[in-house]
């Protein structure tokens, strides 16, 4: 080969020629949250190509091309592929990122969305298991939980593999208003949110929060506390009541920071909504807590010791994702 020819191949072109087995991921929905999920996927260059698919003719497209037409200003060498609607192009996806479906607007509740996503989650979650099928699926449309619970009972991977996005956001939400009120920078603070991802049934670990190991609660008086809690479970809402569409910055780093996790399998500690089995006094039901993020997906649960009041919180929360569950089984999609 000659210089020429390096210059015109680029690293996917020649990975493709030496027949190395290219790292592929799919975010499907190139909407608001998938495509900033894609684009910090791109942006860190955590697979050889990214294909972004979308139902909307010509959408992901466009929104690829743009993408890639920030590569030679960001210096990114990963492929970003748009497609309509077109699976056969997803296939050997090591993660595929759902993100399809209608975002909540104003005043409309993350359980008003169940009966239009579950639809389009099960479809597409089939879709991409059809071209992919070792592929650890991560689930981002609303209501999160129930969505998480539809792929779980519904597509018969084993339930390592079925990772919903939920409390990584959440998580995230607490430690902005936890750096608020300390006035400190987020990264230096630890804390969980734990449960359903919903306005009333998450609940913000302050207990177990900390800044630099310091416990939150011996520098933030109880008053404090509970309004950074407040805020975070209403922390969705008030983005929504402000932008009139739900949020995606933060959404699409916390999916782009779990796929980091599986593909450079680096075992961080992230709340996530996956299948308990007994864990946290809880079965037949996907909630989030504490996970083992790496590559088989989520590899462990984490036990954090729950007092009386977080543990009947954590209940409550796991009636009412119960309750929408039911939905589902309702509508015969499980
Ligand atoms: N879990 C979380 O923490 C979290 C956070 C924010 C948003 N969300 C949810 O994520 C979802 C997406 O939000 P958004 O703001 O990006 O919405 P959006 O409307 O901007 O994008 C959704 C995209 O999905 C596409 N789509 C619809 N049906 C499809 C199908 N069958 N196949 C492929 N693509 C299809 C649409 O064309 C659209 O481009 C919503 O359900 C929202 O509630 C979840």
């Amino acid at each position: 080969m000659d210089v020429n020819e390096i210059f015109i191949n680029s690293k996917y072109e020649l990975n493709q020629q030496i027949k190395h087995k290219i790292m592929k991921i799919t975010v499907v929905g190139a909407g608001a949250v998938g495509a900033t999920c894609a684009d910090n996927i791109a942006r860190r260059e955590l697979a050889e190509e990214l294909v972004l698919l979308d139902i909307k003719e010509g959408f992901a497209e466009g929104k690829a091309i743009d993408m890639m037409q920030t590569a030679a200003l960001l210096g990114f060498d990963t492929k970003v592929t748009g497609v309509t609607n077109d699976y056969s192009k997803t296939a050997g996806s090591t993660v595929a990122v759902i993100t399809s479906g209608l975002p909540r607007k104003p005043g409309m509740t993350r359980e008003e969305l169940i009966g239009i996503n579950a639809g389009i989650v099960k479809g597409v979650a089939e879709n991409i298991l059809k071209f992919s099928p070792e592929a650890i699926i991560i689930v981002i449309s609303n209501p999160m939980d129930t969505m998480t619970y539809l792929a779980l009972k519904s597509l018969g991977i084993p339930k390592h593999r079925i990772i919903g996005m939920g409390g990584t956001l959440d998580s995230a939400r607490f430690k902005y208003y936890l750096s608020v009120a300390l006035q400190c920078n987020p990264n230096d603070l630890q804390g969980f949110v734990i449960g359903g991802h919903g306005d009333t049934t998450m609940i913000p670990l302050t207990r177990y929060a900390t800044y630099q190991s310091l416990p939150v609660s011996e520098l933030l008086d109880q008053a404090t506390l509970d309004k950074v809690a407040a805020d975070t479970m209403v922390g969705g809402a008030t983005l929504t009541g402000l932008l009139g569409t739900s949020a995606w910055y933060a959404p699409g780093a916390a999916g782009a920071a779990l796929v980091e996790s599986i593909v450079r399998n680096e075992k961080k500690l992230f709340t996530c909504c996956v299948a308990l089995d007994g864990e946290y006094g809880q079965t037949d039901i996907c909630l989030g807590v504490p996970v083992i993020i790496g590559s088989d997906g989520w590899e462990s649960i984490i036990d954090y010791k729950l007092n009386e009041q977080e543990q009947a919180a954590f209940n409550k929360s796991a009636d009412a994702v119960r309750n929408m569950n039911s939905v589902l089984t309702e509508m015969k999609l499980i």
